[in-house]
């Protein structure tokens, strides 16, 4: 038998005359005279006005158990602004369940508290109704999700916790083996290796809602630890993968929002992505285009726009911008790598700004042309080789532009056709933009060894709202490019072998060819929530620094423990 008839937040005036039990905290109360008070009482579901006889001995955050009966609200007392502003609970037996400390915070959607105490008392912080919101969506994405892969003939499918490091990039989370002391298990960054292997071992489709840890540095949509939805598919092609990813991210979408976003949906190259937005996470909410400029200034006297790339944006109606946030901008782009900001405040006749006096009138009429200015905008442009001018154009054009995360609908995006290597080391040698396993596209094939840095690669990312939101790629399931590729890398067969050897041994005994893509349930939720940080998605996340402020983790650990693992911990470096 369970303690209640009802819901707080669920009665209504089709309850009247009923007598009911509800359970929660006290929400708020007022005293209106020695023997009448309000009490609001609090569930996951909302609030309802309950009126009892002496409110004197029932504070804040008590949980109470209220019988009642349910009545309309007497006229001039209805509250429009919540679902059970018409009706009230009369007649009420209290019967406190627990009594409660005075709350750390208010318990409102509204909150200025600290995050640090926020997550300390978090089990306070989840009673709010944002926070309890949030909880539910991202359980209807999940199911979602689930559901979505299981229509589409998925198998969920585990794989490990303790495994060896993965090619995945980052800082591994390490767990001392106690059985083999002095050797380590890493905690898995991404199950790519093992849906590899599932793949070779015949399963055909295989997802899982996966559990994920990074040491890397934490960011609003970046934490220590993380959920993906990974997929993996045999005898599929991009464009397969491309469907059952935006299908599911559909399901989920059309799951909170009730609309379903139109597929297929849109898809952009990498390079166009790149010459468009400087960005590979473009975000096509807001305009402000990255114009080339190279062929107005091919033969121009400025020194300062003498360079292998120019380009530039068109701030609308920013032409009498302030002197203080141009050196701000100039600083920025100096921080993202410029030289320099090149800027033009655009009048009816003229341009104004540093370099005019180096421009002809030629090129300053193609300049007006070329980004369409009118009087009263900004122009900034930016001269350096291509690859910088394009992200520093495309984080100034954020830094001006870029609305909340969560606003404006949702844009998802694919990019396509990323570069197999994002540039060379210290050493020359390429630097694989995914993990060494992504096959090349077909059509670049012959120009791996010669010119590495045009190949592009059958790989993959999704992104909404200028989030990645998602990654993937073609594998590459034939051993004698994974060699040629190994070999760009200056990974010689013996490392090769040591890093990844059970999966390279496993190709040798039948790999299909396959593909996949994991995506960031996180950061979905995320901006499905209307929120532009996860950790507000996360039940009990890390702070900025790492901490659980909850739980004291991460603590050190007793010598007896210590001794079990033959670790040893040196004095904290300063
Ligand atoms: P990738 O490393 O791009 O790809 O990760 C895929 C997605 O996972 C999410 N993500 C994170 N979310 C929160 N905090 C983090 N620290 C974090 N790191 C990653 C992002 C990201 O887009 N194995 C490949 C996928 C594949 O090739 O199939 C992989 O993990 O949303």
């Amino acid at each position: 038998m369970t303690l209640r008839t009802d819901y707080c937040g669920r009665l209504g005036v089709d309850d009247v005359d009923r007598r009911v039990t509800v359970c929660g905290w006290v929400a708020s109360r007022r005293e209106h005279s020695e023997h009448l008070a309000f009490v609001d009482l609090r569930d996951h579901t909302g609030v309802v006005q309950c009126v009892v006889d002496h409110a004197h001995d029932l504070r804040s955050e008590y949980v109470l158990r209220i019988t009642g009966s349910v009545r309309r609200r007497p006229e001039g007392t209805v509250n429009p602004n919540i679902p059970t502003g018409e009706i009230e609970l009369h007649d009420c037996d209290v019967e406190v369940l627990s009594t409660a400390e005075p709350p750390p915070f208010p318990v409102t959607d509204r909150t200025d508290a600290d995050e640090t105490i926020r997550l300390k008392y978090r089990y306070v912080d989840l009673r709010r109704p944002r926070m309890q919101r949030n909880l539910r969506l991202r359980a209807k994405v999940n199911s979602a999700i689930r559901r979505s892969f299981e229509d589409q003939g998925f198998v969920e499918v585990e794989t490990p916790l303790l495994m060896v490091s993965t090619p995945e990039g980052s800082r591994d989370f390490v767990v001392p083996s106690r059985l083999k002391q002095g050797s380590f298990y890493a905690l898995p960054q991404s199950p790519q290796l093992f849906k590899q292997l599932l793949m070779v071992g015949g399963t055909d489709r295989y997802y899982q809602i996966a559990r994920l840890a990074r040491d890397e540095d934490l960011r609003a949509d970046r934490q220590l630890e993380f959920t993906q939805l990974d997929a993996e598919a045999s005898f599929v092609d991009q464009d397969d993968v491309l469907e059952f990813v935006s299908e599911s991210v559909a399901a989920a979408t059309e799951a909170v929002t009730g609309e379903r976003p139109a597929l297929p949906m849109a898809t952009m190259t990498w390079e166009d992505a790149a010459e468009r937005f400087g960005s590979d996470k473009p975000d096509t909410r807001f305009g402000m285009e990255l114009v080339e400029l190279t062929p107005v200034f091919a033969g121009t006297e400025a020194r300062a726009f003498q360079a292998p790339c120019i380009k530039g944006i068109l701030v609308e109606g920013e032409g009498d911008i302030g002197r203080n946030r141009l050196d701000t901008l100039t600083d920025l782009a100096k921080q993202f790598g410029a030289k320099g900001l090149a800027w033009f405040r655009v009048r009816d006749a003229e341009l104004e700004g540093q370099l005019t006096k180096f421009l002809s009138d030629d090129e300053q009429t193609k300049l007006r042309e070329a980004v369409g200015a009118r009087p009263g905008d900004l122009i900034l442009a930016v001269a350096d080789e291509r690859r910088l001018v394009r992200t520093v154009l495309g984080r100034l054009r954020l830094e001006l532009g870029r609305p909340p995360v969560y606003e404006g609908g949702l844009n998802y995006i694919w990019v396509v056709d990323f570069p197999l290597f994002e540039g060379v080391d210290d050493a020359g040698r390429p630097i694989p933009a995914h993990h060494p396993f992504t096959m090349p596209h077909p059509d670049d094939l012959e120009k791996m060894e010669s010119d590495p840095l045009s190949v592009r690669s059958q790989a993959y990312d999704l992104v909404v709202n200028g989030w990645e939101l998602g990654s993937g790629s073609v594998r590459i399931h034939r051993a004698d490019i994974q060699q040629r590729v190994f070999s760009l890398l200056g990974i010689d067969p013996e490392e090769a072998q040591a890093r990844f050897g059970f999966l390279l041994d496993a190709f040798r005994y039948g790999a299909p060819p396959h593909a996949g893509f994991a995506f960031g349930i996180d950061r979905l939720v995320a901006i499905l929530a209307g929120e532009d940080n996860i950790r507000e998605v996360i039940a009990f996340p890390k702070t900025q620094s790492g901490a659980d402020p909850l739980t004291g983790a991460p603590a050190p650990i007793d010598q007896k423990q210590l001794d079990e693992l033959g670790l040893r911990v040196l004095p904290p470096k300063s």
